[in-house]
């Protein structure tokens, strides 16, 4: 983390000032519809439906217009030998004027035949290709590859052998987390209703939502439309975003535990390597480039409740099972630069440990947001690194502006989230990454993103880039329920 009083040069004419984001940040998923990565609807001319595109080997053991056609080569063969021994038999009878004209019909019957087998071979092709004979009265699970039929998803029969078909249909929306399940029927999301409704209902839809049950807090009532007495559901899967708040004085030493409950380091062999964020009792998010050549979750430990590299040193702190990298992280681009670490054993939630929310379905943070950071890395580029846990407070950049021809040039794709200091000074740096860029909205703390990457630290135009955590919430729930 830096912080410098330097009075950059130029600022006006590098700080173009606020752009409102033209994007809104997409889910990780094929972007459409209300929610990508919901059961999206298995039209064939849709092309945005991921399952038929894609045609896994053995679906051509269902339909082989392949096998077809090679079944009926070896049929002509001997229906046409057959038939020249008859001639023979004719021969006898009309020597002559029967002959001649047979053995011209023949071939050109068996070439229209084939010609109709392998035109109709083709169009079956194409249409198997298309998706028409591929499971089109319903949608295929991805793992067991079995046809489900559209009214079986989302009705709280598990038909998928993966149980995908029943894991997309609650969601968490606003910052009210308020409930909302996929109706089949209407094709959208509705609003949970409060009378019929109930813990244990509660606790089910956590945890097919992506949460244990154990973490499970409670439901509320709220005030929502649509419902029988305009009362919905405000579902509180865990305990999230809050902290001992303290005045919070901008890009300095953090001086109470429990100030960021939700901060970690990671460590290599008793060394600080990077920061990471705790959003349940098992799992911390952090960037995928800190784990992508250090991916053996064994030789890592995670310290949560600490202030200093000190304190640390004389700690026990938890030990990794499992590291989950994103699949599609780039590293020469940081492109899905996210990770999570499940713990071996989960956490105890004290004030001074705690889980930071994750994003809102229908939360957008735009820029100039005030948002903050906070890490144990070095105080400037290729500085030294700090003791003690360190603050700043920066704002949120817009995609349009961070990609700016003086800034990064279009280097920021949707999976990145810039903030920072346009005119310089305030910045995180080596051995923040992984660690939080978190928002404060209705008196929780909110991870909009992990801390990526930059060109130097603290430059003027060069702010801070981070993982974009809203677009990865759906990948950050599948992995947890996988997980
Ligand atoms: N990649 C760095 C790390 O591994 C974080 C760099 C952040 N840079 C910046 N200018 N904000 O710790």
């Amino acid at each position: 983390m830096q912080r410098t009083d330097t009075t950059y040069d130029n600022v006006s004419h590098v700080n173009h000032g606020f752009q409102h984001e033209e994007q809104r940040p997409l889910p990780y998923a094929p972007p459409s519809g209300v929610n990508p990565a919901l059961p999206q609807y298995p039209s064939p001319q849709n092309p945005q439906y991921p399952y038929q595109i894609s045609h896994p080997p053995h679906s051509l053991d269902r339909y082989s217009p392949a096998q077809n056609l090679h079944q009926y080569t070896p049929q002509t063969a001997p229906v046409n030998t057959h038939h020249t021994v008859a001639h023979g038999l004719y021969l006898d009878a009309n020597p002559v004027h029967k002959a001649a004209p047979r053995r011209k019909k023949w071939p050109i019957i068996v070439g229209i035949l084939t010609t109709l087998l392998v035109v109709g071979g083709a169009i079956a092709v194409v249409l198997w290709f298309y998706g028409v004979f591929d499971c089109n009265l319903g949608r295929r699970c991805q793992t067991d590859n079995k046809c489900v039929g559209l009214s079986q998803w989302c009705n709280g029969v598990q038909d998928c052998s993966s149980g995908e078909d029943e894991s997309n249909c609650f969601r968490l929306f606003g910052s009210n987390f308020v409930l909302q399940k996929f109706s089949n029927e209407r094709k959208n999301w509705e609003n949970v209703c409060s009378n019929e409704w109930n813990d244990n209902l509660g606790r089910q839809a956590c945890e097919k939502i992506g949460y244990d049950r154990n973490t499970y807090v409670g439901f509320d009532e709220i005030n929502i439309s649509g419902c029988p007495s305009n009362k919905g559901v405000a579902l509180k899967c865990i305990e999230c975003g809050l902290n001992n708040m303290r005045r919070i004085v901008g890009g300095s030493t953090v001086t109470s535990k429990g100030t960021w409950p939700w901060q970690v380091s990671l460590q290599i062999s008793r060394n600080h390597v990077c920061g990471g964020s705790i959003i349940t009792p098992y799992w911390i998010v952090t960037a995928a480039h800190c784990v992508d050549e250090l991916s053996n979750a064994g030789a890592w430990t995670v310290y949560a409740g600490f202030l200093t590299r000190t304190e640390m040193r004389s700690a026990t702190g938890n030990s990794v099972s499992r590291i989950v990298k994103h699949s599609n992280f780039e590293p020469r681009t940081n492109e899905n630069d996210i990770a999570l670490m499940k713990l071996t054993h989960p956490l105890t939630m004290t004030s001074n440990v705690r889980p930071v929310c994750l994003p809102n379905e229908g939360m957008y943070f735009d820029a100039p947001r005030e948002c903050y950071i906070t890490g144990w890395g070095t105080l400037s580029s290729g500085g030294s690194a700090p003791d003690t846990l360190q603050e700043a407070k920066i704002n949120l950049i817009s995609r349009t502006t961070c990609n700016n021809r003086p800034v990064y040039n279009g280097r920021i794709t949707e999976t990145m989230i810039c903030a920072g200091k346009l005119q310089g000074g305030v910045d995180s740096c080596q051995g923040d990454s992984g660690g939080p860029l978190v928002v404060r909205e209705n008196s929780l703390w909110w991870l909009v993103g992990d801390t990526s990457w930059g060109d130097g630290c603290a430059f003027r135009n060069k702010p801070g880039v981070y993982g974009n955590v809203t677009y990865f919430r759906d990948w950050i729930y599948e992995q947890m329920r996988k997980y």
